[in-house]
């Protein structure tokens, strides 16, 4: 059984549950621990001593701590790429490209460690200096989800530790297999004791006993809306500072003037790359008339190509669903659109394949309406959906009306329109001439309305949320 990892032990723990890989059922990747209450409560006690540790560390340290964890994510790329493909069944070349993101992320926030920097300024009264310092926030909780089983972790533990908190990992329960080899590399980058934990187990027992703990002074969660929700709420009772990444309903907007097969490529990678298993992915493709037969022959075309298969093979494009439950949502999302009158012009079958695997072809639904379910609801998977749009002014109407605000893009050769789209697109990341999803590493990510709540994540930005603003005054 792969142990969780406290107060710098490994522990086994009395239960553990299984990591089976989409793309072949019969191939266990492993048991791992599953944390119960007794184990949060005694991790959060031991962070709340390793953060005194860590706080009084230099940031040469941190830097050396951080630098190191990067280095060996980034030496071992082909490998972690391989065990990510396995659990979670993004193909090999996307894996790998996740693992290197991990690594970049943790090598800039080791150089973020060393740059924290606050403000001097003189104050109104005279012989008086203000200082504004960022503090350590303290112990925080971190709640990831299965769809970036490496970089998600990575966005939240790197800003955590070059910050000065103690962190404590709760992965996804379909993907313990990378966060188990993060804390791995952790535990040998000579972090204190108890600076770093990692609970793998069951959302409803350790993650929920993360959030409920006092003495978690913040709580980062990627995930649905529906548990950002609650987490939202019993945060609030306990007034703890919480950062929730959630859904997306991310609409793409084509116009007449596109470039035709650049548009049509920047759909599919948005709309279907990563299985569509992406908070970020353009599952509303909005189309202006005289391109949108053009627009849809071309995506049908190209959609012919993706092959759907287990994920570690090479001729994969397209690899399975996370799990049962997920690909039953999709399939159960496609029916309703055929219900609600929108037609299915490709895909949407479950594949049988000689290995038993979560496998449905891409699927694309034409004629729909901003208003039917499968435009208005996050299906997260490899299923979107063509709107028509008269002209630019309804496009982007239609672009702004969702409840979800994460990210949008539009395809056009004018300048005219991409700037106004990047003013007036209602989301957090805007896009033009590239997918919706696939971001920088060293830039702020997050979004507008339902999709996020409380401060960015990642680039300096994330100091908001990992740091404490503290002012102090001092008269000479
Ligand atoms: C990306 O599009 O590069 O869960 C990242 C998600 C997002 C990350 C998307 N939090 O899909």
């Amino acid at each position: 059984m792969y142990k969780n990892f406290s107060n710098g032990e490994w522990r086994e723990e009395v239960s553990g549950f299984e990591n089976i890989n989409p793309s072949d059922t019969s191939d266990v990747v492993g048991v791992y621990a599953e944390a119960g209450k007794d184990a949060v409560t005694a991790a959060v006690e031991a962070a709340v001593a390793g953060q005194a540790i860590w706080e009084a560390c230099t940031p040469q340290k941190r830097f050396e701590v951080l630098d190191f964890i990067g280095s060996e994510i980034l030496s071992r790329q082909r490998e972690l790429g391989l065990l990510l493909a396995r659990e979670e069944g993004k193909i090999v070349p996307e894996a790998v490209g996740e693992v290197i993101r991990a690594g970049q992320i943790f090598k800039f926030y080791a150089g973020e460690s060393l740059r924290l920097s606050g403000e001097l300024l003189r104050s109104v009264r005279p012989g008086v200096e203000v200082a504004m310092r960022r503090e350590p926030l303290g112990v925080v909780g971190l709640i990831t989800p299965w769809n970036f089983p490496i970089a998600i972790p990575a966005w939240k533990i790197a800003p955590a530790l070059a910050f000065g908190n103690a962190a404590i990992l709760k992965p996804a329960e379909q993907t313990p297999g990378c966060a188990w080899a993060l804390a791995e590399i952790i535990s040998r980058s000579g972090l204190p004791e108890g600076v770093f934990h990692l609970l793998m187990g069951q959302g409803a027992v350790a993650g929920r006993a993360l959030v409920e703990n006092p003495q978690v002074a913040g709580l980062s969660f990627t995930g649905s809306v529906e548990v950002g929700r609650e987490i939202a709420c019993r945060r609030a009772e306990r007034l703890g500072k919480v950062q929730l990444e959630m859904g997306g309903k991310n609409p793409l907007v084509v116009l007449d003037d596109a470039d035709l097969p650049a548009a049509a490529e920047v759909a599919v990678n948005g709309a279907f790359y990563s299985t569509g298993q992406r908070c970020t992915a353009s599952s509303r493709l909005i189309v202006t008339e005289g391109i949108h037969d053009r627009f849809v022959q071309a995506l049908i075309q190209r959609l012919g190509h993706l092959k759907v298969g287990d994920a570690r093979e090479p001729e994969t494009a397209i690899g399975p669903l996370v799990d049962g439950a997920q690909l039953a949502r999709s399939l159960e999302y496609i029916e309703t659109g055929r219900k609600e009158g929108a037609r299915l012009v490709f895909g949407g079958q479950r594949l049988t394949l000689e290995k038993q695997g979560f496998y449905l072809t891409p699927a694309l639904f034409t004629e729909t309406h901003n208003e039917m379910r499968i435009n208005r609801d996050e299906i997260f998977g490899p299923v979107a959906s063509v709107i028509r749009a008269r002209d630019y002014e309804q496009a982007l109407a239609l672009a702004n009306d969702t409840p979800f605000g994460l990210s949008s893009g539009i395809c056009t050769t004018s300048l005219k329109y991409a700037h106004h789209f990047q003013q007036h697109a209602r989301s957090g990341m805007v896009m033009v001439n590239l997918p919706t999803a696939g971001v920088d590493y060293h830039v702020p990510f997050g979004g507008c309305k339902g999709s996020s709540y409380g401060s960015r994540e990642q680039g300096r930005y994330a100091a908001e949320f990992y740091t404490t603003v503290k002012t102090t005054y001092l008269a000479s």
